[in-house]
């Protein structure tokens, strides 16, 4: 695919890592372990083989790689166990990939909230590793619409910004995780018992 872009384009100075597969169970309903592995094959291995396959490419042209991720990738989230530990790994292999490579290439991680009007939870895994189709949660008012989410990334990406949060206020989570812990565990678990209603 790489080749084949190179081919076509003469370069490849962008990769968006954006393919993404969700769950929405408890760890300890699980019924199919393998549902890990799913989760973490497109998550996680499939954004580093394309990483992989096209570093060469992105090295040569100071290129820029976005990812596509999640607060999930900051924190724990119930009924996320596979896909926050997925995002998590993506984040510490990107940031270890910063650190050995410099200003040879850009690394940008967007962190998104919940987004409307995406196909990600009726693709989710369920308990039995199955796709939850058309059963899934519907989103609450705080989602964002994909309109408003698809620009602001652009604008970041524009912008050239290491860090792009959306909503803004995720930008907040690191922080309130060292001083404010409890607090945020505990809003945590509050804001998923209302997703389940
Ligand atoms: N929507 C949200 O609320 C939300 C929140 C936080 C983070 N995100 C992140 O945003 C990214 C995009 O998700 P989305 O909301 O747009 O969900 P989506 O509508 O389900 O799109 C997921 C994308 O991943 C691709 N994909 C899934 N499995 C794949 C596989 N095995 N091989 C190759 N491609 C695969 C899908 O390709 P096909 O269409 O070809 O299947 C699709 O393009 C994901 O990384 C997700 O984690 C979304």
């Amino acid at each position: 695919m790489i080749s084949e872009a190179v081919n076509h384009f003469g370069k490849v100075d962008s990769l968006i890592l954006n393919a993404g597969l969700s769950m929405w169970t408890r760890f300890d309903q699980i019924t199919d372990i393998s549902l890990f592995n799913k989760i973490t094959e497109v998550n996680y291995q499939g954004s580093v083989n394309c990483v992989y396959s096209c570093l060469g490419e992105l090295q040569k042209n100071r290129g820029h790689i976005i990812s596509i991720t999640t607060a999930q990738a900051l924190i724990g989230f119930p009924n996320a166990s596979a896909y926050a530990a997925s995002k998590h790994a993506l984040h510490g292999f990107l940031e270890t990939l910063q650190l050995e490579l410099g200003n040879k290439i850009n690394i940008s991680n967007v962190y998104l909230g919940w987004i409307k009007g995406t196909n990600l939870r009726a693709n989710a895994l369920g308990s039995d590793g199955v796709k939850i189709g058309s059963k899934h949660h519907k989103h609450s008012s705080r989602a964002i619409e994909l309109e408003d989410c698809t620009s602001k990334i652009i604008q970041g990406i524009e912008r050239n910004k290491k860090t792009i949060f959306i909503p803004y206020f995720l930008k907040f989570i690191p922080w309130a995780r060292v001083f404010f812990k409890n607090w945020l565990f505990n809003k945590i678990v509050s804001v998923t018992n209302q997703e389940e209603r």
